[in-house]
């Protein structure tokens, strides 16, 4: 046999790649013609291989282009787009709520399902039915009786924060990196809510402990793991540390948390747990009808990381969005602090955060900088294995992964006029979309008018939107976390803008799943003044 091999290797070579080239020609020729998406719009290119998005998402400027590049197809191609092989993308806000809906099940895409490392967790989970119960147990943790409780330690680290501007950063002429303040500020008040202990990383000097910053950097690797997560996952991620600091830091974060839920899971300490003060992300995962499949160690560790990496990065991003667009406009810098200074007459009594959504012009900045920090700025499928969907004069197969982004929607130009400028104007008022028209060209009417913020999807929306929000507007950790720490700043210190930041630090450049800004970006620096 071996010598057979070795003396027709030439013919085995070209046979094999004949072969090859005929499997491939059938699979593009199916693609192209006889596939159930082959009707739909959008590039030859594209609907024939999944390497053209490969190469938006790795190659082209480094990576992440792939966002941008979906919406010069809909430029080109109206506002259904085939973007890959398998996949549909609209781009028309008026059709979120049937992509994305409250009340119906719906899948994840197995392709995604690697993108964190973690495919067992709550956010890449594929099946709904699965998803389900893994949400459930981490709900109550973010149910609106819970966060009020948390309101006094979110404040209790937040007035931290401005000790350490009085006492480090007020009146040195130093400035301040504050996309690093921000990482620094949401982690801690994370890890206070989800494991119910103090994490002390506002302590580290110049807010700069390396493990808030790992989490940006870490998001570097999505787009290899998606497409290259058939070969990732044969590597461990611990051989990968020397070529990346940042993954250091993080398995290490991994590794005590590991070591912390252990103990805690130990049957000799189960009495201790149970009658724990504090109930954790734990406890409630404990507590619920999660399977003992689902309640093994490693998972339980990942879904704790999950949980951290979910809040910081988009946390911290619209907290520098709101400070960097603030600063850059004296108008608006000044109608802020106005209701600031009569809304809370003494700063050293800083209002509960229910008191603060009363504050109209601080919630207007608030979700201006939610709309332009987008949250998770990738298209994110949703897959209906129930129905088909009907777009338009589209019918859309059952079983279909369709997607739409934020990028797309927050930045669309009849509900948001002037998208890219930082407008909180817009939020005043309790403004209304009309379903009067389309929302985009070739689009579909609006089933009804809804208020502005229905349009805003930086959380999501529907079955599998953001754990950090609930239904209840305002009152959820990620938005009360931006409130009390938007409130501080601005009604407890003075600050400028250092020249060597400018817009190109909070605008995407990249989508690493979040948005990111150019690469040389070292943040959003501030002088703090007395
Ligand atoms: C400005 C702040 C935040 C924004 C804009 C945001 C945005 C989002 C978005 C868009 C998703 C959906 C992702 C997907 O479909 O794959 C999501 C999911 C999630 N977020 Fe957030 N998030 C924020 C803060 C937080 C915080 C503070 C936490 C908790 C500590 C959190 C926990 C989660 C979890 C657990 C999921 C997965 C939910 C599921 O799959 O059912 N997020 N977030």
């Amino acid at each position: 046999m071996i010598e057979f091999v070795l003396e027709n290797r030439t013919g085995l070579v070209i046979g094999a790649a004949i072969l090859w080239c005929v499997y491939a020609f059938n699979l593009v020729v199916h693609r192209l013609y006889f596939h159930p998406l082959a009707k739909f719009p959008g590039p030859k290119i594209a609907a024939a291989t999944q390497w053209y998005e490969t190469y938006f998402d790795i190659v082209k400027k480094g990576g992440g282009q792939f966002t941008f590049e979906v919406k010069r197809m809909h430029k080109k191609y109206g506002p259904i787009v085939r973007i890959n092989p398998h996949e549909l993308h609209i781009d028309d806000p008026a059709y979120y709520e049937v992509v994305y809906p409250t009340n119906k099940p719906v899948d994840k895409l197995e392709f995604f399902s690697h993108q964190f490392n973690m495919p067992d967790t709550v956010a890449p989970t594929c099946p709904a039915a699965l998803h389900r119960s893994r949400r459930q147990a981490l709900a109550p943790m973010f149910s609106r009786k819970r966060i009020i409780e948390h309101g006094s330690s979110i404040q209790h680290i937040v007035d931290q924060l401005s000790y350490h501007l009085d006492n480090e950063h007020v009146g040195t002429g130093v400035p301040t990196n504050i996309s690093h303040m921000w990482a620094a500020s949401v982690t801690d008040v994370i890890i206070n809510i989800v494991f119910g202990e103090p994490s002390h990383y506002l302590d580290a000097p110049a807010f700069s402990d390396p493990f808030p910053l790992a989490v940006r950097n870490i998001s570097q690797l999505t787009h290899t793991l998606n497409h290259f997560g058939f070969l990732m996952r044969k590597v461990p991620l611990t051989w990968l540390k020397p070529f990346l600091p940042d993954l250091r830091c993080f398995l290490g974060f991994r590794d005590t948390l590991e070591a912390k839920i252990s103990l805690l899971m130990r049957e000799d300490r189960k009495q201790d747990f149970e009658n724990s003060a504090v109930r954790t992300l734990f406890h409630e995962m404990m507590d619920s009808k999660l399977s003992p499949q689902d309640l093994r160690l490693q998972r339980v560790v990942d879904e704790a990381m999950l949980m951290i990496g979910a809040g910081i990065e988009s946390s911290k991003q619209a907290l520098t969005v709101a400070c960097f667009y603030v600063l850059t406009d004296p108008e608006i810098e000044a109608r802020l602090r106005a209701e600031l200074e009569a809304g809370i007459p003494d700063p050293e009594q800083m209002p509960h955060f229910q008191e603060l959504e009363s504050l109209e012009y601080l919630e207007a900045v608030m979700n201006e900088a939610l709309r332009l920090s987008m949250g998770a700025v990738q298209r994110l499928p949703r897959i209906r294995r129930d129905t088909h969907l009907t777009y338009g004069a589209w019918t859309i197969p059952a079983n279909t992964p369709v997607s739409q982004d934020n990028y797309s929607n927050n930045l669309n130009d009849v509900v948001f006029p002037e998208p890219d400028r930082f407008l909180p104007s817009r939020w005043l008022g309790n403004p209304k979309v009309p379903a009067t028209k389309p929302l985009v060209k070739d689009g579909i009417l609006p089933a009804e008018e809804r208020p502005l913020g229905h349009y805003m999807t930086s959380f999501s929306k529907g079955t599998r939107m953001c754990l950090g929000t609930t239904s209840v507007p305002c009152l959820n950790l990620a938005k009360a976390d931006l409130l009390v720490s938007l409130a501080m700043l601005f009604r407890k210190h003075k600050m400028r803008l250092h020249e060597s930041s400018s817009e190109e630090d909070v605008k995407m450049a990249y989508d690493m799943f979040v948005p990111q800004p150019k690469k040389d970006s070292k943040g959003v620096f501030v002088i703090f003044e007395k």
